[in-house]
């Protein structure tokens, strides 16, 4: 359509006056076209500014993200990678194992500006209000099926400490598995999923759910004193997202812990600290000791036993003291 490829335009070329004149002979159509095909795309809400003889521009402000805000700032080896980006869904992971069931192609990323069912671990929700968040799924096939489906989220979880300090000031930290933190509150979550084949056995379709609490918000009661936001109501969240899949794209290639481990070890927030999770049913409290390079989180009870826990998760448990 007009009106996309115009957007991709004004996208790759923010600020930057393009002619009604240049528009009409680069896609051989009437001025009178691109004049509606703007128009158009200001009743969806983009920032298009447009004066006499100055032809017409995105504003560099515009935080609206769509497929060609995103597409903009992908990197040429990924640049034509599939992307789906909406409005409203229930949660952009259901979307997605939707789609996989159409036979969607790998990779492709599903995002939503908001989502009315947001999906959070073990049964959770994930607060997805409009307008404040990236909320986003990578669909990635894994020919043979996943292996250590632990490490996929490990990865995803350095996939978005790069993007936040590459684009902001703020230093994460991550608590075992995959919660992404500013100081010692929640600011983004990763809820991974496989949709295995029941004829093969295998999982080899892989959904990487990320959502990431991006601008200053008040958040609901229940959640106040828990989570935060990057705050940053100025970012680019369609760079950022872009940021995010080549970081996902890069790691899962090769899906070499040597690429990743490093870095989610130094951001760990969990040595040392007393924690409770479970072991075969049984709630157990215990020290932590360190996040170890398979990703295996090893923890001394209070009885002197080792754990290393590779599935679950843990909560900080406060000393008595
Ligand atoms: C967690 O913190 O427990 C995981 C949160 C994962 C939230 C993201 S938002 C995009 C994707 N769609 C969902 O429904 N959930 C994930």
């Amino acid at each position: 359509m007009l009106k996309d490829s115009i957007l991709q335009d004004f996208e790759d070329r923010r600020g930057e006056p393009l002619s009604g004149q240049f528009l009409a002979e680069k896609y051989n159509v009437s001025r009178n076209a691109v004049w509606k095909a703007v128009n158009s795309l200001k009743e969806e809400g983009y920032n298009i500014v447009s004066g006499k003889n100055r032809g017409y521009y995105l504003d560099t402000s515009s935080d609206k993200v769509s497929v060609q805000s995103i597409r903009s700032f992908l990197p040429d080896s990924i640049k034509n990678m599939n992307l789906i980006c909406l409005e409203e869904i229930d949660s952009t992971n259901n979307e997605m194992k939707r789609h996989i069931i159409d036979g969607i192609e790998s990779p492709s990323i599903i995002y939503a500006d908001m989502q009315t069912g947001g999906r959070g671990r073990l049964g959770r929700s994930f607060y997805s209000p409009s307008g404040k968040g990236i909320y986003m799924s990578l669909y990635y096939r894994v020919p043979g099926g996943v292996r250590n489906p632990m490490l996929i989220t490990m990865a995803a979880a350095v996939a978005v400490i790069d993007a936040i300090e590459k684009l902001t000031d703020i230093k994460p930290s991550v608590k075992w598995v995959n919660d992404i933190y500013i100081g010692d509150r929640k600011t983004a979550g990763i809820l991974t999923e496989a949709v295995t084949d029941l004829e093969t056995g295998l999982s080899e379709n892989v959904i990487v759910g990320i959502g990431i609490n991006v601008k200053k918000e008040d958040f609901p009661s229940d959640i106040r004193y828990k989570v935060t936001s990057l705050g940053k109501d100025d970012l680019n969240r369609s760079e950022f997202v872009a940021e995010i899949a080549s970081g996902l794209l890069k790691y899962y290639a090769d899906m070499n812990p040597d690429d990743f481990m490093d870095k989610y070890i130094s951001h760990s927030n969990v040595s040392g600290k007393r924690v409770k999770y479970e072991v075969n049913g049984e709630s157990v409290i215990g020290k932590v000791i360190e996040v170890m390079k398979d990703g295996a989180l090893s923890v001394r009870r209070e009885d002197g036993t080792i754990d290393n826990i590779t599935t679950g998760e843990i909560l900080f448990h406060e000393s008595k003291r």
